[in-house]
């Protein structure tokens, strides 16, 4: 296979190639390297690559001539490239697209410096596709570059000792890589987990899926979203930091006090809508219990009538309903409810007020989500305010305000039952990200 690297900068590049894997392929007569410098398509005395950017502003713009007059010299090799520009707006890369690139025979990487290039180069057609290696900002493309040349090669047969290598890393099967060993079987105390000593392959296979299905359940659930899961899969994950997170979570629906359209102080009256749609959330999310509070106790009775008479229901036991039904607890007041579950873990749990109004001191959801975690055992209270929202006094109460979740629009009135569904499923689901 051959690369063909269009860069200001070749020297950055040569002998980043020459060592390792890329090397060793390239010795072996598997890879070829060349590499182009615009600045040798240049008509000027000065050889001139970059000029001010029109309509002004800061730094220099890489001109469209003589990087097109490189690109087009590239473009009648044989193999014909494909042209690929490295660029923070492009299509990030990954694993599957990394490999769909290891198909070409020849691939031309056209490095961009300073702001970046004139845009028609683009717009003559002379680029096929742009992609990105991450959110951020390189001062060049060469480095870009040649983490796609060094991603792709290892999917170019030979260029690998191993073929199986590349069949069991990160992201092969879309998940994370199981946590690897090698000799002292013991270093300053930590062991080696005995079943990978044991020399039985099943059990070996078995201990490796699930630890990269828990490492991917955690750090990577958008992975997960795209996988096929077995039963079997399913229940491996539930063991992992993220499950066992979603269980020491209640969710708690508090219909007082709770503001009206005024902003005066009202206690609501239940839902039937409310009970039934957020159990369902809960279940689908592992969350371990959903609080109903209300201290007008005629309504927490009518909570358990509406409970019972779904629970005696032929067709709700059926649907599966009841399962989700059974989370429901109910309660008089966020004191009973937060000491509840002080009993039941032997911890206070963190408190998190949820609100639609955007507060200053509110918290991203991946920094919850880090600061629960970091409290292992910690269970965790996700309150939700009828009306039109949490009194500012249980706010103020709260360990923790979580951002609004907000659309585009101003029409900012979610219902509950869809907040408490969005919140979950940003902090427990298994979702592309
Ligand atoms: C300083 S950057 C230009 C940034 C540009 N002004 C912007 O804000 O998007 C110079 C060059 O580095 C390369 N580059 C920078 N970040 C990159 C990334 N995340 N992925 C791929 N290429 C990148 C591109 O070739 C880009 O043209």
């Amino acid at each position: 296979m051959r690369f063909t690297v269009i860069s200001l900068f070749p020297e950055m590049l040569g002998a980043a190639l020459a060592a390792s894997v890329t090397g060793r392929a390239q010795s072996a007569g598997i890879l070829t390297f060349n590499f182009v410098n615009p600045r040798d398509f240049t008509n000027d005395r000065h050889r001139t690559v970059d000029d001010t950017p029109y309509g002004g502003g800061p730094g220099m713009v890489m001109k469209v001539e003589p990087l097109a007059a490189a690109i087009e010299a590239v473009s009648t090799a044989d193999p014909p490239p494909h042209r690929v520009l490295l660029s923070p707006r492009g299509t990030p890369l990954t694993h599957s697209r990394v490999r769909a690139l290891a198909e070409f025979d020849h691939i031309a990487l056209v490095c961009g410096r300073y702001e970046g290039i004139d845009e028609r180069v683009c717009q003559l057609g002379l680029i096929d596709e742009e992609l990105s290696i991450g959110d951020y900002v390189l001062s060049g493309g060469e480095i870009a570059a040649l983490a796609v040349i060094d991603a792709v090669s290892r999917h170019v047969p030979g260029v690998l000792g191993e073929a199986a290598s590349i069949a069991e890393e990160s992201f092969a099967d879309a998940l994370l890589e199981y946590p690897q060993y090698t000799r002292p079987a013991v270093y300053r105390g930590l062991t080696v987990p005995e079943v990978l000593l044991s020399g039985h392959h099943g059990r070996i296979a078995e201990w490796r899926r699930a630890r990269s299905l828990a490492l991917t359940a955690e750090r990577r659930p958008d992975l997960l979203a795209r996988q096929r899961l077995s039963h079997g899969d399913r229940k491996l994950i539930n063991d992992s930091p993220a499950a066992r997170l979603a269980r020491r979570t209640s969710v708690i629906l508090l219909h007082y006090p709770v503001y009206d359209r005024a902003g005066q102080i009202i206690t609501t009256a239940i839902t039937n809508l409310d009970l039934h749609d957020i159990a369902r959330s809960v279940s689908t999310y592992g969350i371990g219990a959903y609080y109903v509070v209300t201290p007008v106790a005629a309504q927490r009775d009518k909570i358990e009538r509406i409970l019972d008479a779904w629970q005696n229901s032929e067709q709700d036991r059926a649907d599966n309903r009841i399962e989700a039904l059974g989370r429901i607890r109910v309660a008089a007041s966020l004191e009973d409810v937060t000491r509840d579950v002080a009993e039941a873990s032997g911890h206070r749990p963190i408190v998190v007020a949820t609100s639609a109004r955007p507060g200053r001191e509110a918290i991203e959801f991946n920094t919850l989500h880090r600061i629960a975690n970091d409290r292992a055992n910690h269970p965790m209270a996700l309150v939700f305010g009828t009306g039109w929202g949490l009194s500012q006094e249980v706010i103020d109460k709260s360990d923790q305000l979580l951002r609004a979740v907000c659309g585009p629009t101003d029409f900012n009135h979610l219902s509950v039952r869809s907040a408490v569904a969005v919140v979950l499923d940003r902090l427990f689901g298994l979702r592309e990200s």
